[in-house]
């Protein structure tokens, strides 16, 4: 049995990935999470509670993170200021958790000689070509377009430097998008759901043509524990699931499962210095860690996703009015 801490556990894949935890090992697991306005503490219900803790607390509290990590063998870090459209809004609090925080667990790991595993996402590489077949590997260079990325990007270069400088045993993963229940409201598949079910047309940034490429949560879930089981200390691993879909189809899809016309959506302001496409190869976890998603069909996963969000109104509802308002000041 390993003694886990999860930063952000409270979030969106943080909280599915103490499920998926919970669920499948012995290990005990305390979540260290703030509980910003992305955090959902009813995320966790449920939980055993003789296998579960939740801390309420900020990751730059050096004084905290230093007495959780003195509990812990394993630490598995989420907690992140996460939304693009955010960021360029106001980028101060994502220097302070993505970078700030980072470092402070980075220097706790150090003192503590812990296991550490930070979780990123594809967008530090920038984006690609819509019409181009390349994808992002572990040796694609450092491009991050947006206050967001760029402090995911500081946060992982901090993590190399950590293990070359200071022999920190950690691992990194970057991923792409990822979808499934207990994503924010604010996100680009669970707005336009959540708009559906309340009678708002979808918004599509632009013409609708830019690339993510698609993940269900648990298969991300399920990529971070290999790699602390079986991951190479002082390695960066790619996660994706050839997921690859342009955001009017996903709009689409979403207003085809959910019995409205395809066409019934509205074009919007673009976001400032949207990232065109993202695409994943991640042919080293499969082939040198034995990964593979077990979600391979988008279109089943996006009904599951739809039909969690129609059964579970009381979780997003409260975040909803103020999110669309926020959006409609900026005329998206
Ligand atoms: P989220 O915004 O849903 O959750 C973030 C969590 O972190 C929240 O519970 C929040 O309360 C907590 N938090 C924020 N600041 C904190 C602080 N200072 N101290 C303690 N807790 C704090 O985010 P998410 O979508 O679940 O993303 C989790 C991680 O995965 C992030 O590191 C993100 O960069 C990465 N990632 C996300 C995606 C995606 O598609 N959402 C893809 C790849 C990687
Ligand atoms: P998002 O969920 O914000 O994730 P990311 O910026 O990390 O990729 O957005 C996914 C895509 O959807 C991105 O290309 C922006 C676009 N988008 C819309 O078209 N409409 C929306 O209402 C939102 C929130 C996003």
């Amino acid at each position: 049995m390993r003694r886990l801490l999860v930063t952000g556990g409270a979030g969106f894949i943080g909280s599915n990935f103490v499920h998926h935890v919970i669920d499948r090992t012995d290990d005990h697991v305390t979540v260290l999470d703030k509980l910003t306005y992305a955090g959902n503490r009813a995320s966790l219900d449920g939980l055993p509670e003789d296998r579960f803790t939740f801390v309420h607390g900020d990751i730059t509290d050096a004084p905290l993170v230093d007495q959780l990590f003195s509990e812990v063998d394993t630490v598995i870090h989420y907690a992140a200021e996460s939304h693009n459209d955010n960021s360029l809004d106001d980028p101060s609090p994502f220097l302070d958790t993505n970078i700030v925080g980072t470092y402070t667990l980075l220097e706790a790991a150090r003192r503590h000689e812990r296991r550490f595993h930070h979780i990123s996402t594809d967008e530090v590489y920038g984006d690609l070509a819509l019409e181009d077949p390349a994808r992002f590997t572990e040796l694609t260079p450092y491009n991050p377009s947006s206050p967001y990325s760029s402090t995911k990007a500081g946060s992982d270069l901090l993590v190399r430097a950590w293990v070359r400088s200071f022999g920190v045993r950690a691992t990194i993963s970057n991923c792409s998008n990822n979808y499934g229940p207990y994503q924010h409201v604010e996100k680009f598949i669970p707005r336009q759901i959540t708009n559906v079910i309340r009678g708002i047309r979808p918004k599509l940034y632009g013409k609708g043509e830019n690339v993510r490429d698609w993940i269900h949560a648990d298969d991300h879930s399920s990529a971070v524990l290999t790699i602390l089981e079986r991951g190479v200390i002082g390695e960066t691993y790619l996660i994706g699931a050839d997921g690859e879909k342009s955001n009017k189809d996903v709009v689409e899809l979403i207003l085809g499962l959910m019995g409205e016309r395809t066409d019934a959506y509205d074009h919007v302001t673009d976001r400032a210095g949207h990232d065109l496409r993202y695409a994943i190869d991640s042919t080293k976890l499969r082939t040198e860690l034995g990964w593979t998603p077990a979600f391979r069909d988008f279109e089943s996963g996006l009904a599951a996703t739809v039909d969690w969000y129609r059964a579970n109104e009381d979780w997003w509802a409260p975040a909803k009015d103020h999110t669309e308002a926020f959006y409609a000041s900026k005329g998206q």
